[in-house]
């Protein structure tokens, strides 16, 4: 009998799987990096260090650690030549933060749908969104699930468009040999303490073009300016002239904490993720042969090695069957912390900033006059994407090792739910 009803738990090794599904935990080498940092003479040090090492790991010409991910998303819409008035394209289906930094420029986000399985960006949507007003696409790779990168950036090629990839869900991902991040032309990476690799709070960008980094550092990173190749850049702060440093005027540098323990971070971030896959894959192997077609595991794909920020399956409601939070209910009384889905995002353009569009008064950005033609947020606008968030069940990732025991327990209540669905009507 389902446990909601009376009947045993299915889950019995609680203990192991609240240790397994931790997380952020921090051991003694991030401890000891940020004593070792706070007692050295130079307490930036731990900047560059950074910096060489996550651009070194992806093999990319420049990294850029800053204070979040928001500003990276900021600083890269910035890089990319994002002007008022322009469009950026963006998942639906995402953080609203990585939106946001587009309304700051002044330009307008265009909302595109998602593929039903992986919850990232459509490349046949993508191609009817995109116009000669098109300045940027943004890509998000959610929950881990990587984004059909070859798809979206032929298309953003045949525009001349550039494309930045939110890897924030991502460190470490490969798609065909490729690291995340540098399948774009800028990857922007949040270091926020939920995600895989992170400083508590954090973020780094990179890029192989000079030319991005170095409009990256005239936005965000003043003290950088007198560096740079070129004068364009570094007349804002060129210590040959009299006059005070300026740059565009904001600071987004890191804390320099947040990079010593993200610097330990990294050198684990291989080890992690190939546990994660482990038992996660193995979790959606068993999930698959019990009941795949009404709970489908999250999205794996060939030649892709994904990683696990979340592990969100969907849940297809038979004709008749139970709402997906009766579902969840019945997961939560056999003992496994399932979410519905607050787990995952509602479409950005269901926030009250693109329903109401007065946050400046106005009408400002999206009624501005240089805007040359009114962008659409209705709802209804990404059917996948409102089914995505309204099918999502999300279950506990398992980041560290784990018993195959307990693997058989978080399965068994699976099959068990999904078996007696029917009591749940
Ligand atoms: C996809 C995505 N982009 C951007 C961000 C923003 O990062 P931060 O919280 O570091 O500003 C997040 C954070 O959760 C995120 O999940």
């Amino acid at each position: 009998m389902l446990a909601l009803l009376g009947g045993p738990r299915a889950v019995t090794r609680t203990a192991e799987l609240a240790h397994a599904s931790r997380w952020p935990v921090y051991g003694d080498e991030e401890k000891a990096a940020v004593l070792d940092a706070m007692s050295a003479a130079n307490i930036y040090a731990p900047t560059p260090e950074l910096e060489r090492e996550f651009g070194a790991y992806h093999g990319a010409r420049y990294a850029l650690a800053q204070c979040n991910g928001t500003s990276t998303l900021h600083t890269a819409y910035f890089a990319a030549g994002v002007r008022p008035g322009d469009e950026v394209i963006t998942s639906a289906y995402t953080w609203h933060l990585q939106v946001t930094p587009i309304l700051a420029l002044h330009a307008l986000p265009v909302f595109c749908d998602i593929h039903p399985h992986s919850g990232c960006m459509d490349p046949e949507d993508l191609r009817r969104k995109i116009t000669p007003r098109t300045r940027a696409i943004v890509v998000v790779h959610a929950y881990g699930a990587v984004a059909p990168m070859d798809e979206i950036t032929a298309i953003a090629r045949e525009h001349g468009v550039p494309v930045i990839e939110d890897a924030s869900h991502a460190h470490g991902a490969v798609y065909h040999g490729r690291k995340i991040g540098t399948l774009g032309d800028i990857g922007c990476f949040s270091l926020q303490a939920a995600k895989l690799m992170n400083g508590i709070e954090g973020g780094i960008i990179i890029t192989d073009r000079e030319e991005y980094y170095e409009r990256a550092c005239a936005l965000a990173h003043y003290e950088r300016l007198p560096a740079l190749a070129h004068q364009e850049y570094r007349q804002y702060n060129d210590p040959d002239q009299v006059q005070a440093p300026s740059s565009f005027g904001f600071k987004y540098r890191i804390h320099p904490l947040a990079a010593a323990i993200s610097r330990v971070q990294l050198r684990h971030l291989d080890e992690g993720n190939r546990r994660r896959q482990e038992h996660l894959g193995a979790l959606s192997r068993r999930i698959e042969a019990s009941g795949g077609d009404v709970l489908k595991p999250p999205y794996e794909e060939e030649g892709v090695f994904r990683t696990w920020l979340g592990y969100m399956c969907q849940y297809h409601q038979p004709a008749g069957g139970p709402s997906r939070d009766r579902i969840v209910e019945a997961l939560r009384a056999e003992g496994l912390p399932a979410n519905g889905g607050r787990a995952g995002y509602l479409p950005v353009y269901w926030n009250p900033l693109y329903q109401r569009r007065d946050l400046w008064g106005d009408g400002y950005p999206f009624d501005a006059p240089y805007v040359r033609e009114k962008v659409s947020y209705e709802r209804g606008l990404c059917p996948q994407a409102e089914q995505f968030f309204q099918r999502t069940v999300g279950l506990p990732v398992l980041h560290r090792d784990v018993s195959s025991e307990l693997l058989d327990e978080i399965a068994g209540a699976v099959a068990k739910v999904l078996a007696h669905r029917d009591q749940l009507v």
